[in-house]
C-alpha cells in the first residue's frame, strides 16, 4: 500500500479556533487531558455499541481501556484508547473541520469580546481536541478504524495545516501524542509528564469515566517508578490499578456526590465547559427501576432552534451505555436538558423503535418532565436570579410545550415569564399578574406584536393605559401560537386586547356612559354602514370603539379570528388560509371622526369622503404594524390631503 502523504489546510473556522487555543485564551490548561480522555471514552462507548449488532466487530468489553503514557526525555504524553478509531476520511472530517452550527457566530463574538470574556464564550462551544494546542507545540494522532486494516497518522503544530498519511500498521483505536511546550507554571502550564499531576487531573476531571484509565510505563521508565502508591503493593499490581474509580455518578446516593463531581460529569456529558445551572438527580423505584441524572445548562446551545437540534439525554441499561440523544426520554421542548437515564430492566439490544412503544419508557418520560418543570418552579421561588437566567436562555423553547404538551400546560404556565406594562419589573409571572389584577377584573389582558415599543404604542392599548390596566406584552413568535391554545390561567381567561369588545370601568361608570353611547349610536347610525360598504373588501364591520382615547381608529378581531401575524405564519408554512376580515373601530370623540360624520351628513357621495375612509383604514393598519396593500395609493391620497390643507 502506498502511504499517501498529504499536507492539508484546516478549514477557516478551525484555523481561527486553533489560533485562540495556541494563544491560550483559556487559563486552565489542565483540561486538555480531560478532553482527550473524554474523546477516548466516547470512542470506547461507540465500539461497544457497534459490537452489539450481529455483524459488528468482536470485542471483549473487559479489554477496553484508556492508557496514558509519558516520556519524560522526549516530553511527550500519549492518551491511547482501543475504541472505534477513525478512517482517513473521518480524521479529515472530524479533526480538520468544525461541523458544529453557529461556529461563525461564535467566532464573531469572540473577536468582538476582545479576549476578556473569551474563555466564557469558548465554553459554550467546547473546542475539545484542539485544546491540546494549549499545552503542545506538536500533536500526533495515530488511529486504526475498527474492522479496517491499516491506519492513519495525523500531525500538526497548530498552524494552518496538518499532515495526514496512510500507514500500513496501526492497532485498533486512537493514540494522541502531545509534544509538550516547556513548563511555565506562571501561565498555569504545568509539567504534564509528572505522574502525580496526571493522577490529580484524572481524579479531578475524569473519575466517573466508565472505562479504566491506566498509567503505563513509557520507554525508558520502569513500572516501579510509580509514586504515591501505598507501601506493600508490588509495582506490577499498582500499575494495573485504574486511576479512576469508574463509579457511575448517577448510581451513587445524592448525599455522597459533591457539586464539583456533578459539574465535571456534566462537562463530560455535554461537551460544555461551563457549570450547569441546575442538577436534577432522581431515582425511580417499584416495578420499573431507574436512575436519572439531569442537568439544565447555564446557556442555550447555538442550535436550539435549528430543525435537527440534538437531544441531550443518554440512555444506559444497568451502567452500560446504550444510546446518545435519546429522544424518547424527554419532549422536544425540553431538548436543552442534558443527562443520563439508567433503566435497569431493559434489554441491552433495545432499538429506538421498541423504545418508542415501551410503556415503561413513557412512564419515565412523564416523571422526568414533571421533575424538570418542578425544579424550575422551585428555582423561581428559591433563587429568582438563576430562574431568570433559565428563562432568558430557554423560555422560548419551553413555551413550545404550551402547545405540544397539553397534559403539563398548567405546570408550564406556572414557570412562564412574560413582559408586561407593569412597572413592577421587566417581566412577570402569570401568578404575579393575577395578584395585581384590579377589583372586578376577570381576564388576563395581553397583546402580541413584533416589539415592546410597537405594542406599548398601539392604539389598542389606549383605554387600558388610561385606566391603568396591566397588559402582558408578548413578542416571541411562539407567543402568537400558544395564546391561541391556552384558554385560561388559574380560572382567568386570557384575552387579547385587540380582540372582541372592551368593557372597562366600574358598574357605575358603565351606567353613566350608557346614555352617552346611546346618543353616539344615533349620531353615527348613517356613517357606520356607509363606511363598512366602502371598505367591504378588508373589513367586516365598522363600529364605535370604547378602547380608543387619542387615536381616531383601530382594527380588531373577533375572539376566534386569526390574528394577522398568525395568518402570515400559516402562509409562510405553505398553508392556504382564507384572508381574515377585520373590524374597524372608530373613536367617536376624535375630531377626524366627528368631522367625517358631519361631512357625510352633508354630502354622502363626495369622493373626498371615500378617500378619507381609505386613509383611516390605512392609518389603523399602520398603527398596529400591519402592511398596506397599496402603499403608493396611500401616500398619494395622503399627499393630496396635506396639500389641500396648506
Ligand atoms: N480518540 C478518538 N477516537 C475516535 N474518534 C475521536 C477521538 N478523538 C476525537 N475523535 C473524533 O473527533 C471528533 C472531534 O472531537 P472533539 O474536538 O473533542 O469534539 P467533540 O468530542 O465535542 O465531538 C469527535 O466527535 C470524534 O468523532
Ligand atoms: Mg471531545
Amino acid at each position: 500500500m502506498s502511504s499517501r502523504v498529504e499536507t492539508l489546510e484546516f478549514q477557516a473556522e478551525a484555523r481561527q479556533l486553533l489560533q485562540l487555543m495556541v494563544h491560550s485564551i483559556y487559563s486552565n490548561k489542565d483540561i486538555f487531558l480531560r478532553e482527550l480522555i473524554s474523546n477516548a471514552s466516547d470512542a470506547l462507548d461507540k465500539l461497544r455499541i457497534a459490537s452489539l449488532v450481529d455483524d459488528g466487530p468482536r470485542v471483549d468489553p473487559a479489554d477496553l481501556q484508556i492508557e496514558i503514557e509519558v516520556d519524560r526525555e522526549q516530553r511527550t504524553l500519549t492518551v491511547r484508547d482501543n475504541g472505534v478509531g477513525m478512517s482517513r476520511d473521518e480524521v479529515v472530517g472530524l479533526i480538520g473541520t468544525i461541523a458544529k452550527s453557529g461556529t461563525a457566530e461564535l467566532l464573531r463574538k469572540l473577536r468582538e469580546s476582545k479576549d476578556t470574556a473569551s474563555s466564557d464564550l469558548i465554553g459554550q462551544f467546547g473546542v475539545g481536541f484542539y485544546s491540546t494546542f494549549m499545552v503542545a507545540d506538536q500533536v500526533t494522532l495515530l488511529t486504526g478504524r475498527a474492522g479496517e486494516s491499516g491506519g492513519t497518522r495525523w500531525e500538526s503544530d497548530g498552524g494552518g495545516t496538518y499532515v495526514i498519511e496512510t500507514v500500513d500498521d496501526a492497532p485498533r483505536g486512537t493514540a494522541v501524542t502531545v509534544h509538550l511546550k516547556p513548563e511555565d507554571s506562571e501561565d498555569r502550564l504545568f509539567d504534564y509528564t509528572d505522574e502525580n499531576k496526571i493522577r490529580e487531573i484524572v481524579k479531578r476531571y475524569s473519575d466517573f469515566i466508565a472505562w479504566p484509565i491506566r498509567l503505563v510505563a513509557g520507554p525508558g521508565e520502569s513500572s516501579r517508578d510509580a509514586e504515591g502508591d501505598e507501601a506493600g503493593e508490588s509495582g506490577e499490581e499498582a500499575d494495573d490499578k485504574p486511576l479512576n474509580s469508574m463509579k457511575a455518578l448517577w448510581a451513587r446516593p445524592q448525599s455522597e456526590v459533591d457539586k464539583a463531581e456533578y459539574d465535571e460529569f456534566y462537562r463530560h456529558l455535554s461537551h460544555d465547559w461551563n457549570d450547569p445551572l441546575e442538577v436534577i438527580h432522581m431515582k425511580g423505584e417499584g416495578t420499573f427501576e431507574y436512575e436519572a441524572l439531569l442537568f439544565i445548562p447555564s446557556r442555550a446551545p447555538f442550535d436550539m432552534f435549528t430543525r435537527d437540534a440534538r437531544r441531550g439525554v443518554q440512555l444506559y441499561v444497568k451502567r452500560v451505555f446504550i444510546m446518545d440523544d435519546c429522544a424518547e426520554l424527554l419532549p422536544n421542548y425540553l431538548r436543552f436538558v442534558k443527562g443520563v437515564v439508567d433503566a435497569h430492566d431493559l434489554s441491552l439490544n433495545i432499538s429506538r423503535e421498541i423504545l418508542q412503544q415501551d410503556r415503561r419508557i413513557q412512564l419515565v418520560r412523564r416523571r422526568l418532565v414533571k421533575k424538570v418543570l418542578a425544579s424550575v418552579r422551585a428555582l423561581q421561588e428559591t433563587d429568582p436570579e438563576r430562574y431568570r437566567t433559565f428563562w432568558n436562555e430557554f423560555g422560548a423553547a419551553v413555551k413550545e410545550g404550551l402547545v405540544d404538551d397539553v397534559d403539563n400546560q398548567e405546570a408550564i404556565l406556572d414557570i412562564v415569564s412574560v413582559e408586561s406594562t407593569s412597572d413592577a419589573g421587566p417581566a412577570t409571572t402569570l401568578r404575579e399578574y393575577v395578584e395585581r389584577m384590579k377589583d372586578g377584573q376577570n381576564e388576563i389582558y395581553y397583546l402580541t406584536g413584533d416589539s415592546r415599543a410597537m405594542i406599548e404604542n398601539s392604539p389598542h392599548m389606549e383605554a387600558f393605559q388610561a385606566r391603568d390596566y396591566e397588559v402582558l406584552i408578548l413578542t416571541d413568535p411562539v407567543d402568537e401560537v400558544w395564546v391561541e391554545r391556552v384558554a385560561q390561567f388559574d380560572g382567568r381567561p386570557l384575552q387579547s386586547i385587540a380582540k372582541g369588545q372592551v368593557d372597562l370601568g366600574t358598574d357605575d361608570e358603565k351606567k353613566s356612559n350608557e346614555l352617552e353611547r346611546e346618543q353616539q349610536r344615533k349620531d353615527f347610525a348613517a356613517l357606520l354602514p356607509w363606511l363598512a360598504g366602502k371598505l367591504q373588501e378588508d373589513v367586516k364591520e365598522v363600529r364605535l370603539s370604547t378602547r380608543l382615547t387619542t387615536s381616531p381608529a383601530c382594527l380588531v378581531g373577533d375572539t376566534f379570528d386569526l390574528t394577522p401575524a398568525l395568518e402570515k405564519m400559516y402562509r409562510a408554512m405553505g398553508q392556504n388560509v382564507p384572508h381574515t376580515q377585520r373590524i374597524l373601530e372608530l373613536n367617536p370623540t376624535h375630531p377626524l371622526i366627528v368631522g367625517l360624520r358631519k361631512a357625510h351628513e352633508q354630502d354622502p357621495d363626495a369622493t373626498v369622503l371615500a378617500e378619507t375612509g381609505d386613509l383611516l383604514y390605512g392609518m389603523a393598519l399602520l398603527a398596529e404594524g400591519g402592511e398596506l396593500r397599496d402603499p403608493a395609493r396611500f401616500s398619494r391620497l395622503l399627499a393630496d390631503r396635506l396639500a389641500s390643507a396648506l
